[in-house]
Parts: C-alpha cells; sequence; structure tokens
C-alpha cells in the first residue's frame, strides 16, 4: 500500500544555494501517523517542509528532482491553492503566519474559512470550538500584532486546525513555548491524530515525541539518514553519530551503560528506567 506522502529520488537546490539541501531523499507516510523530524540546525528539516506542502516547487523556484507525491496524484498536478485545503502547513516563524489583514484574534482564526465562503454560522460555531480547543479563548478580541510569540503560535495553530485539513505540517511549534503551552501542543496534535489526521511534526523536545510521536525521521546535511519507530530510532547505536539530543531518560540509560551498567532494552520513556536496568532479563516492551 502507498502512503499519503510518497518521496522518491527528492533532491532540492535553493536558486541561490550551490548545494544541495535535500539529497535522494524516499520517503513513505502513512496516512493517520504521527511522524516527528529531528535534526541539526540546518539539516533541511523546513526545506522537506516546503516540499511536502508545495511552496517548492510551486513558489520557491531552484531546481528539484524526484516525485512527491500526495494521495497518489503528483505533486505538479496541484494547485497551490488546493493542496492548501489539504495540507494544513504551521509555519516555523510565527511572525510571518500572521496576516496582518485581521484585526481580532477570532476574526484572523476565521480568515481561512471566510476565504472559502463557509456560511456565517458556521463559522462562528467552528472558530469558537477551535478558540476553545486551542485555549485561547481569552484572546478572542486581542489584535493579533499585539501577541507574544508563544501567543501567535497558538493563534497559527488555531488558524490551521479551524480548516480541518487532512494533514498537518508543523515546523517547531513550541519554540516560543513555555513547559506547560508545549504540552498542550502535544495535547492538540495527539487530539488531531485521533480525529484520523496525519501528522508531520518538527521538533527538537525529544521526551514528547519519545511519548507521542510513531516514528522518527532523521535529517542530516539533507540526507534521511535514520526512519523508524520511535523506540528502534532512539535505540540505534547510530543515533549517536548525529550530534542531536535523545529523550533524558535514554540519554541517563546510556550513560550509565557506558559506565557498565548493563540495560536490558533501552529506555524511552521516564517510567521504563527501572526495567531498563533491572538485573533480570525482560522484554523490550511494546508502544
Ligand atoms: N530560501 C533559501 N535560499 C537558500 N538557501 C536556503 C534557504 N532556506 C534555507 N536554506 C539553506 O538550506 C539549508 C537547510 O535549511 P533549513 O531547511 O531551514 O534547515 P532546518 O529547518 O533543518 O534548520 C541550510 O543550509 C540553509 O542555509
Ligand atoms: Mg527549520
Amino acid at each position: 500500500m502507498s502512503g499519503i506522502i510518497e518521496l522518491k529520488n527528492v533532491s532540492y537546490r535553493y536558486p541561490v544555494g550551490d548545494e544541495k539541501v535535500l539529497k535522494d531523499i524516499h520517503l513513505s507516510i502513512e496516512k493517520g501517523s504521527f511522524t516527528a523530524i529531528v535534526g541539526n540546525n540546518g539539516s533541511g528539516k523546513t526545506t522537506l517542509c516546503n516540499t511536502l506542502r508545495g511552496f517548492i516547487p510551486h513558489f520557491y523556484k531552484g531546481e528539484l528532482d524526484g516525485e512527491v507525491m500526495i494521495d497518489g496524484k503528483s505533486m505538479l498536478d496541484y494547485q497551490l491553492g488546493q493542496l492548501g485545503e489539504k495540507i494544513g502547513y504551521v509555519f516555523q516563524n510565527p511572525f510571518i503566519q500572521i496576516s496582518g489583514v485581521k484585526e481580532t484574534v477570532f476574526d484572523e482564526v476565521a480568515y481561512g474559512l471566510e476565504n472559502l465562503g463557509v456560511a456565517v454560522e458556521d463559522i462562528r460555531t467552528r472558530v469558537e470550538e477551535v478558540l476553545t480547543l486551542v485555549k485561547i479563548t481569552h484572546l478572542r478580541g486581542k489584535n493579533p500584532n499585539e501577541l507574544s510569540g508563544g501567543q501567535r503560535q497558538r493563534v497559527a495553530l488555531a488558524a490551521i486546525i479551524v480548516m480541518d485539513p487532512e494533514l498537518l505540517v508543523i515546523d517547531e511549534p513550541t519554540s516560543q513555548l513555555d513547559p506547560i503551552g508545549t504540552e498542550h501542543v502535544f495535547d492538540i496534535i495527539r487530539l488531531m491524530k485521533e480525529r484520523g489526521k496525519t501528522i508531520l511534526l518538527v521538533e527538537h523536545k525529544m521526551d514528547l515525541i519519545a511519548e507521542y510521536a510513531d516514528r522518527v525521521i532523521v535529517l542530516h546535511e539533507g540526507e534521511v539518514v535514520l526512519n523508524g519507530p520511535v523506540r528502534e530510532v532512539f535505540g540505534n547505536p547510530d543515533y549517536a553519530k548525529y550530534g542531536i539530543q535523545y529523550p533524558h531518560v535514554t540519554e541517563v540509560a546510556l550513560q550509565l551503560q557506558k559506565e557498565g551498567v548493563p540495560l536490558n532494552f533501552v529506555p524511552i520513556r521516564n517510567e521504563e528506567l527501572a526495567d531498563s536496568i533491572a538485573r533480570k532479563k525482560e522484554g523490550v516492551p511494546h508502544g
């Protein structure tokens, strides 16, 4: 079965760059899955997101090779607008996302639905529902331009969720948020997954990835170097090569292992630590 997103031999060079920023990428993303994309700064995460969203090649020119298929159809056969309805894209920089033409958070979140010609009464219901979900009802009447970075990130997320896209591509949505705000964004993402959405998330907070994501893709200098279930990727000895953070508990356990403590398995969630270093042999937990 083919995935909702399929990339074959995808390489990309920006118009002004002389090096390829994506190199021979093969990916298959299953419908309804939650995939985290990790990698160091400059490894190509945002560029990959731009490719999945069709900004490359529809908006950014440059040199794109290979094949990008969304839902069985080539990226080249979509209009950018059609893609916009299918794929909700939350930018890394929440300041870009705010339209700048709406004077309240309510209107900002309603903007996309207005453009689709949704009936006013339905717009009101849907916007209120999403404001509640994202916990920003108290910001309803505020000017989007006067919000903090964290508040803008939530408004940007709300403005995308309200459109009810099938696929969500979310680029570092928690960079401006405190731990509580971050947990909350993950709650929302989990809820979206429960609603059957396919989710791609660029994120550095590995503890939360370990807890919620199904799969992890590791990008390194434009190449997909690891791609698999969360547990396999964080437990893969190669992961250490790329200088990317581990989940905290994984880091601790691997340090203990280095100091001679044998591990039954590599833990990725806090509650697994005790079992992972228990003396008796135990199986790898599932999930
Ligand atoms: N618009 C652009 N034009 C030219 N080069 C770019 C552009 N955007 C990003 N790059 C380059 O592409 C590489 C990957 O960047 P990016 O995808 O933003 O990485 P990440 O999101 O992982 O930090 C970097 O070397 C960056 O300098
Ligand atoms: Mg980026």
